[in-house]
């Protein structure tokens, strides 16, 4: 975790990428937000600009409640900013993410980063 928070900490901008999990983010998502947040001292993430990716089996209604858990973090990171969210739906069997419109929009919002 030192070694990915002092990434973050050298990055302009952070994608925070999860499969749905049982309706919620993965639990490595989860272990790397908690131990971000783990102490009282400064996190060092203030400012930081935020894309979100979720993917799942079902479809953008039931990627909500993770992205919103991804926002929580964003929450508590002072001056954090969502910049966008990209909703893999319908990923479900090895390959389904191939041709589906997410990874277009991905790619237009990677292009867009200034
Ligand atoms: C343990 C597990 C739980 C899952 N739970 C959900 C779920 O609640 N809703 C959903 O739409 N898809 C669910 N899926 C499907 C995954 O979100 C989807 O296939 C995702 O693209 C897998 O990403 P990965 O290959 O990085 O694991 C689940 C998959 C696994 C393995």
């Amino acid at each position: 975790m030192v070694q990915v928070l002092d990434k973050m900490r050298s990055a302009d901008v952070i994608v925070l990428a999860t499969p749905v999990y049982f309706y919620t983010m993965c639990a490595q998502m989860k272990t790397m937000i908690d131990r971000t947040l783990g102490g009282a001292q400064r996190t060092g993430l203030e400012n930081k600009k935020f894309y979100l990716i979720v993917t799942a089996a079902d479809g953008k209604a039931a990627m909500e409640r993770t992205v919103d858990g991804l926002r929580g973090y964003l929450e508590c990171l002072p001056g954090a900013k969502e910049m966008g969210v990209i909703y893999g739906a319908g990923a479900w069997q090895l390959g389904d993410i191939q041709g589906n419109p997410a990874m277009q929009e991905a790619y237009k919002m990677g292009k867009d980063i200034c």
